[in-house]
């Protein structure tokens, strides 16, 4: 990204994340009322290029919410997010804009990002409308049409709505609608934890063939072990907002001492909702 992006090291991280911070101060409830939440505690961890981290952790552990610090949608109590080594809170409105685009988010309900009563065609127009501008409606078709074939849809599904799709479906339309808008970092939190496992493993696939081809880096969060095994590289793993543990994908989930981890592999068939 821009000047500094270019003279950076080669094999330096795209993502520097350190001692990051969330903090909520509660408000339901006599008793939590005033209560402060630590909800992500001194993360720190670096993103390389091309790779898939698994953020692994329990339900309420904090997962989104530092995703959601990522995507700029929640402010850090304390801690900065550089991406290619330039300070989020640095960056002035060109860059900060150029860093929206670069990290996109899919989320565990695709209904948040895809409006069931607007069609397909309208939906994917959307964000090639707000970040290339410039593009004429042939292109934009064009591109809608490529990205849909990509991720396994039908091109002619542009005239039907979110509520037409079955459950793997609306995940390839929200992938298809990320990539629509190429970016560097694609942040999936909790994307195949609804579908039935032979939906979840197609996705999957589609995901790390897509990460191939379009060469982005993938932050996958996941409450699942199992899951985790099948796409990550390294793997990191939150308990109660810290970090509890980081490294290559055999060497955290299979050092079974860790009571933490083993109850997360012990709880690969219970559904999450948060
Ligand atoms: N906007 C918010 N206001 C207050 N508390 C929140 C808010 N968002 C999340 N939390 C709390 O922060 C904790 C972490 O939530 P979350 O990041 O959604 O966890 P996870 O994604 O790992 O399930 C939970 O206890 C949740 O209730
Ligand atoms: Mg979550």
């Amino acid at each position: 990204m821009g000047a500094e992006g270019l003279s950076r090291p080669a094999g330096a991280p795209i993502l520097e994340v350190r001692r990051l911070c969330k903090d909520f101060v509660q408000s339901g409830g006599a008793l939590k009322k005033g209560i402060v939440l630590n909800a992500v505690a001194d993360i720190s961890f670096d993103m390389h290029e091309g790779e898939i981290l698994c953020l692994l952790g329990e339900s309420g552990c904090g997962k989104t919410t530092l995703a959601r610090m990522l995507m700029h949608l929640v402010r850090p109590t304390s801690g900065t997010i550089a991406l290619d080594g330039v300070e989020v809170q640095d960056m002035g409105e060109r860059q900060f804009r150029k860093m929206r685009r670069a990290i996109q988010m899919v989320y565990q309900n695709p209904f948040d990002c895809l409006d069931p009563s607007r069609r397909v065609g309208s939906l994917l127009a959307e964000p090639l409308k707000l970040w290339f501008g410039d593009l004429s409606s042939d292109e934009r078709r064009s591109r809608i049409e490529n990205v849909l074939v990509e991720c396994g849809l039908d091109p002619e599904c542009v005239g039907k709505r979110p509520k037409e799709f079955s459950g793997g479906q609306l995940q390839r339309l929200a992938i298809a609608r990320a990539l629509l808008v190429r970016p560097r970092l694609l942040i999936a939190d909790e994307i195949v934890s609804a579908l039935d496992v032979p939906i979840q493993n197609q996705i999957l696939q589609l995901l790390t063939t897509m990460k191939e081809e379009h060469r982005f880096t993938v932050l996958f969060i996941t409450h699942d072990l199992s899951v985790a095994r099948k796409v990550s590289d390294r793997v990191m793993v939150m308990k109660q907002g810290q970090l509890a543990a980081i490294g290559p994908t055999s060497d955290v989930l299979d050092r079974s001492d860790d009571p933490y981890i083993q109850k997360l592999s012990a709880s690969v068939f219970t559904f999450e909702g948060a």
